[in-house]
């Protein structure tokens, strides 16, 4: 296949930026798109250019990391599957492939393709963990019963791979899909009850605090997540955050 591609380049964080056009020859089919934009930097760094600056780690949809918006879809137009598992199939020769940044105030853009997606991290920080009694009384996870349900509804939420295409499809930037994911893998278990107010109020907070917009329910987030994280997650946060603010 041969493809143009318009590709946003923007030097660093203060850099107004700008959508640059590259022509691309001989992509096969069955390469990833992140092996595709690898032939391109091989070709930039031959002609003495500065490569494109993308994110990327495991290559296999797990760690979160390539976040792309490729022809105004996060990720893609696959669905359920990150950027990395887009295969090139899914375009046509000729056609033109428009690659920009995810985009919301709280994921900044540090150069080219890659965005600071660090209030992430922080508001796992504020609360997304159980804390571990090692006091050599901790009672073995095993011998607590879990319904069948709730292990499968809690391990679907702990798909979540933080990629933040839930923010960058959103009108609003909101994170609710995402903080909604982390609040229920430990919500629907007996493990995660014993901090659940505490972890409610400050991931929310601490949500809010970074920048992130609120939740209007358009389901952009749903449709667009590479893991299928349900909107019904949406609706145990919001439960789960009425009653701790009751409690609180
Ligand atoms: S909820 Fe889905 S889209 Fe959002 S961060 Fe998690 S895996 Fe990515
Ligand atoms: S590079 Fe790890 S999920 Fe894509």
């Amino acid at each position: 296949m041969n493809l143009t591609l318009k590709i946003w380049r923007q030097k660093n964080a203060n850099d107004k930026g700008q959508i640059v056009t590259y022509p691309i020859t001989g992509i096969e089919g069955d390469m990833s798109f992140l092996e595709m934009l690898d032939i391109l930097n091989d070709q930039l760094i031959t002609n003495g250019d500065d490569p494109v600056a993308f994110d990327h780690d495991c290559r296999e949809g797990i760690c979160g990391m390539c976040s792309l918006y490729i022809n105004g879809e996060a990720h893609g137009p696959d669905r359920l599957v990150t950027t990395c598992q887009l295969h090139m199939r899914k375009f046509k020769d000729g056609d033109t492939i428009f690659i920009e940044p995810f985009r919301a105030k709280a994921f900044p853009v540090i150069k080219d393709l890659v965005v600071d997606r660090s209030s992430f991290d922080r508001i796992q920080h504020s609360g997304g963990f159980i804390s571990v009694n090692t006091s050599g009384n901790t009672q073995d996870a095993n011998s607590i019963p879990i319904s069948k349900n709730a292990a499968d509804e809690a391990m679907d939420a702990a798909t979540c791979i933080g990629c933040g295409a839930c923010v960058a499809s959103c009108k609003n930037s909101s994170a609710m899909l995402f903080v909604s994911a982390k609040v229920s893998q430990y919500a629907l278990l007996p493990q995660g009850q014993v901090e659940a107010t505490d972890r409610v109020l400050n991931m929310v907070k601490q949500m809010d605090e970074e920048g992130f917009g609120n939740c209007t329910n358009t389901g952009a987030c749903e449709v667009e997540c590479p893991k299928g994280i349900s909107l019904e997650n949406i609706a145990r946060m919001n439960r789960e955050y009425l009653s701790a603010s009751l409690k609180g």
